[in-house]
């Protein structure tokens, strides 16, 4: 399976916020998987900065948007068994932060023109586009616009992962046609229309083929008014094809037994580390250095969403228990303003930092006891899940992924791994804060357990990724993992082997010539692949005439398919398949399925039991039977 996905933002490159991390994680524990991945994002003035030098560029085109023709250079970078594409254009993308311009309808909108229109010059044509959020959401709907009038865009599935459904990508009516290009008819059938405003999110989650929330309660949630913005409506229409995968985070970069970046490394086995972490955060942070203080902390963008009216509501009763507390972030004035004031009134127990600083937020994270999120709606969330990699249990609120990744703590059972509450109520939050302290204070054993239960969370990425790759399979008609069909009885193929391959020869001959072509192709100027489509299903001009007769008077369905042409080609073929193929893990060609998308070379490697035609081969071979025995009769008759 071929995925390409876009986004506007993925770690290392860039960063604002939890896509960023979702876009530098999922798409190389995709290929992990077994699938053909490739990313698209803007190259962003940080990235040129960071990255310049090891940018490989590919080729640049001019795309029309509305009644501008654009400049668009597309750079490479390989990285994680994943392909990093970056969209170039100064005008745009060449700013000091990625968003907060008067234009940002119009630079999302022009690269999401520009992922469609430079998807020739990729180097697959893909099978599905995951798109996200409101900056990538015109992607479903430049491909049905296009696909109109040319036919290869009607193959590209795409699907819309929802990281926060409150931005929406509004803008006024007549954007629709001199920012986007769009017709009028796309918001005189309300397709893209949403209180007489634009709203790209919400054409992006009509025409896309399928929706994923970050969580199975955000996806439920989506449905409600109090969580989706206005979108309610749509996203209970649209249910039918929406689903909840839980992120993952990358469980080697978050680990406290290897990480660099912390004072000391600790692990559940040794929490000594631990111990030194804290001592460490308490001094950089001015707080008084006491071993057996439970210290809070509070890593978060200070915007509403993430239930700070709570904290500022019981702040006091907070700092009543025997605590400190530690906050970093940045955000609306109103918190950065309350925090600092906060934190002078609690000097030597409170710390604030109103920044957004990667190092200081590992140095909360491990030498924190308790990490407190009591967020509004908190559509998957991932500093939960980090806090609890490093062993700092999570007071959450039960909305969104907080809910599916932290089990409440049941004393009685000694079960869980953190403390939660369910209404947005400071009163409830404060409860379960002091029971927490308590916890930690009187009942030290017990909390070290449920600490360590929290450490053992296994949120790795392989689980996510197979639920994504079964989503996009189904988008594509395909099943996931791919199923091993049964292999036909021997005696039912084997008699009719030879006529089949006289049979298909010619088809061969042409879909090797097209494999071939493929390969060239990779190495000749992007701008010469014009479209995917031509370089897949149609060979060069000059091979398709050298094809026999035959061949060209065959079925055209017999041509259609890349897959058709792999499982057919001839053991001629295996010598010419790409290196890289045949080292490919044995477990990627256990399927027929597999197999037939993979070079021929993978078959002939393949155990004895796979090289059973399997009982469509069987079909097709017993249609080419007849089909030989036809000709085989008609030539009798024309010697006679
Ligand atoms: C957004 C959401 C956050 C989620 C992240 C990654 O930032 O607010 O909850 O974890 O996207 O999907």
């Amino acid at each position: 399976m071929k995925i390409l996905y876009a986004t506007s933002e993925a770690v290392p490159f860039c960063k604002t916020g939890g896509l960023a991390d979702v876009a530098g994680s999922l798409p190389p524990a995709l290929a992990a998987e077994g699938a053909e991945v490739a990313v698209i994002l803007p190259l962003y003035k940080r990235v040129k900065e960071k990255f310049g030098d090891q940018l490989k560029f590919e080729c640049y085109n001019y795309i029309n948007l509305a009644w501008r023709s654009c400049y668009c250079g597309l750079f490479s970078y390989e990285k994680d068994g994943v392909t990093w594409y970056f969209v170039d254009n100064e005008q745009y993308f060449d700013r000091t932060d990625l968003y907060g311009y008067d234009d940002d309808n119009e630079r999302f909108g022009f690269f999401s023109r520009a992922i469609v229109r430079m998807l020739p010059h990729l180097k697959f044509w893909p099978d599905v586009i995951n798109c996200n959020d409101w900056q990538t959401a015109l992607v479903p709907i430049y491909l049905k616009d296009d696909g109109v009038r040319e036919e290869m865009y009607r193959s590209v599935k795409t699907t819309l992962t929802i990281h926060n459904i409150e931005y929406q990508g509004r803008c006024g009516r007549d954007t629709l046609g001199y920012l986007f290009g769009l017709d009028q008819g796309w918001a005189n059938d309300g397709t893209i229309i949403m209180d007489n405003d634009v709203n790209l999110l919400k054409g992006a989650i009509l025409c896309a083929d399928a929706i994923n929330a970050v969580s199975p309660t955000y996806a439920n949630e989506l449905k409600l008014a109090y969580f989706a913005h206005r979108l309610e409506d749509i996203m209970q229409q649209n249910s039918y094809k929406l689903h909840g995968v839980l992120n993952g985070i990358d469980m080697k970069r978050y680990d406290p037994a290897n990480d660099e970046g912390i004072a000391a490394k600790y692990s559940v086995d040794d929490m000594a580390g631990k111990a030194a972490d804290k001592a460490n955060l308490q001094k950089m942070m001015g707080l008084r250095e006491d071993p057996n203080v439970p210290v809070i902390g509070i890593v978060s963008r200070l915007v509403s969403h993430k239930g700070l009216d709570l904290i500022c509501e019981v702040l006091h009763d907070m700092m009543e228990l025997p605590v400190q507390l530690v906050v970093l972030g940045k955000g609306d004035k109103k918190f950065e303003e309350f925090f600092a004031w906060a934190a002078q009134q609690y000097a030597g127990r409170m710390a604030v930092r109103l920044d957004y600083n990667e190092a200081l937020s590992m140095a909360i994270y491990s030498g924190c006891d308790l990490f407190l999120m009591p967020s509004k709606s908190e559509p998957c969330g991932l500093s939960q899940m980090i806090a609890m990699r490093y062993g700092t249990v999570p007071i959450v609120r039960e909305t969104g992924g907080l809910k599916d990744s932290v089990q409440p703590y049941e004393a009685w059972r000694d079960a869980g791994t953190g403390f939660t509450f369910a209404n947005y109520s400071s009163s409830d939050m404060l409860y379960v804060i002091r029971e927490a302290v308590n916890l930690y204070l009187e009942y030290p054993e017990a909390f070290a357990r449920l600490r360590q239960r929290a450490m053992e969370c296994d949120f790795t990425w392989n689980r996510s990724a197979n639920e994504y790759l079964r989503i996009y399979a189904g988008v594509c008609g395909k099943v996931w993992p791919p199923v091993q069909e049964e292999a036909a009885p021997f005696e039912e193929t084997a008699p009719v082997q030879e006529p089949a391959a006289e049979e298909e020869k010619p088809v061969k001959k042409t879909r090797k010539a097209a494999a071939k072509k493929t390969e060239t192709e990779k190495k000749a100027p992007a701008k010469k692949r014009a479209t995917k489509k031509a370089a897949e299903a149609e060979a060069p001009a000059a091979e398709v005439t050298e094809a026999p007769a035959e061949e060209k008077k065959a079925p055209a369905k017999k041509r259609t398919t890349k897959k058709a042409a792999a499982a057919e080609a001839p053991a001629a073929e295996v010598t010419e398949a790409p290196a890289e193929e045949k080292k490919a893990p044995a477990k990627k060609r256990t399927t027929k399925k597999a197999a037939a998308e993979a070079p021929a070379a993978e078959v002939a490697e393949a155990p004895a039991e796979e090289k059973k035609p399997a009982k469509k081969a069987a079909a097709k071979k017993t249609t080419a039977k007849s089909a030989a025995k036809k000709a085989a009769e008609k030539e009798e008759k024309e010697e006679k």
